[in-house]
């Protein structure tokens, strides 16, 4: 038998000019009957609605198998409040692209008056959050137009304009093209925070807080008769009457850290969304898991079914009033083994309907919207290639 010892450089060479040459210009031999009937179940795929985290997760496996490593590129020509985060820097390298992500995605913030033609074709997508901003028609017929928003349609009707001049929405609700829940970190990380001591508590001092910038109808009316039962620590633009700067520490952070360090002092949070809508919940919800204490909450109606666990939280409204509510608090704060029933969802199995949350999220956000713009192109050039 041949034997090669130590063969020359170029034998390996001319192997890898073979396999070029047979993947390059013979392309009828690599896509055998095998790959083309294993193609069009992966197409058929493509084109169901996911319901469950599995079938979401199979959704982007196939996108990313069959985009093989093409780029998706997107320029955001509306940012609003999405381009000032500190946060985002995190998730991009220096040239822009997005790091731990399936499909190689690259997000600029680009002016739309400064975009030129040629450059504005190479867009595989423009993307608007809130307000449309877009250039009169599409430079490419593919092009998609995507709108961004996490605001709830009472606040922002304009945000949810059934117009059609976009391809992908992108919104807190489960029916949208890239449902986004607020959850801004792993959440798995979640489960090493400390649950608050309540032991640590002094005699009269306030357990819960509260932060709001404006008033709704239902804030107004509640954290005013829960104040007559209970204390309520608020540290908001409205309401104050607990200063920051008890909290030294929390001083020395950016605005959003800031905020959280405060309400991690108190082993409650009020969690009052704006309006109720299904999937409408904010950070107001998420945050306090990832702090270690309990959310109070008034939100979205379905909010239960989405929770990390069922008893993760208080429910306002499953109380029958607010002095039974105030008592209740009072009682946990008291008796440290009930407190922590609230966090024993730390040591459990999420629900699916929470692993879905994290995972459609705006912690996943920007590699969501690429997987979907590559989806969509991958149906488009399928069905060109059935057309011709
Ligand atoms: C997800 O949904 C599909 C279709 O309804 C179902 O067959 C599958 O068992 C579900 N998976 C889980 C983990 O619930
Ligand atoms: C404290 O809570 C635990 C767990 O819910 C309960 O079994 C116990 O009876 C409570 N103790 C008091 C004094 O209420």
């Amino acid at each position: 038998m041949l034997r090669l010892k130590n063969p020359p450089i170029s034998f390996f060479f001319a192997i890898f000019i073979l396999i070029i040459f047979i993947f390059i210009l013979s392309p009828g031999w690599v896509k055998t009957p095998a790959y083309e009937s294993v193609k069009i179940d992966y197409m058929t795929k493509l084109m169901e609605k996911p319901t469950n985290l599995t079938e979401w997760k199979q959704r982007h496996y196939i996108t990313s198998f069959l985009n093989k490593n093409r780029e998706v590129r997107i320029y955001i020509t509306a940012g609003d409040w999405y381009t000032y985060q500190d946060y985002l820097k995190l998730k991009f390298k220096h040239d822009e692209t997005l790091a731990n992500c399936d499909i190689p995605c690259i997000w600029q913030v680009k002016t739309l008056k400064d975009l030129r033609y040629k450059e504005l074709r190479k867009a595989d997508a423009l993307l608007c959050v809130n307000q449309p901003n877009l250039p009169k028609k599409k430079a490419w017929n593919g092009q998609k137009f995507i709108q961004y928003t996490l605001e709830p349609t009472t606040h922002c009707p304009q945000c949810h304009d059934k117009n059609d001049l976009f391809d992908i929405r992108a919104t807190f609700t489960e029916g949208s093209d890239v449902p986004t829940s607020y959850i801004r970190t792993d959440a798995e990380k979640w489960r090493i925070k400390t649950p608050f001591n309540v032991k640590k508590l002094s005699q009269n001092s306030p357990f819960i807080s509260f932060v709001a910038s404006h008033w709704t109808k239902f804030r107004q009316t509640f954290v005013k008769d829960l104040q007559d039962h209970i204390p309520v620590a608020s540290f908001g633009k409205i309401h104050r009457n607990t200063e920051w700067k008890i909290y030294p520490e929390c001083l020395k952070l950016g605005l959003f850290d800031a905020k959280n360090c405060v309400i991690s002092k108190y082993p409650f949070y009020l969690s009052i969304e704006n309006s109720q809508e299904d999937d409408y919940s904010t950070e107001k919800l998420w945050d306090a898991f990832d702090l270690g204490i309990v959310p109070v909450i008034w939100g979205a109606p379905n909010t239960r079914s989405y929770l990390p666990h069922p008893k993760s939280a208080i429910f306002i409204n499953d109380f029958p009033d607010i002095e039974t509510l105030a008592h209740y608090l009072k009682y946990l704060v008291k008796n440290e083994t009930a407190y922590l029933e609230y966090h024993k969802w730390r040591t459990m199995e999420f629900t699916d309907e929470f692993k879905k949350k994290s995972y459609l999220s705006m912690y996943n956000f920007e590699c969501n919207v690429c997987r979907e713009v590559a989806r969509l192109r991958i149906i488009e050039e399928h069905d060109d290639d059935i057309d011709t």
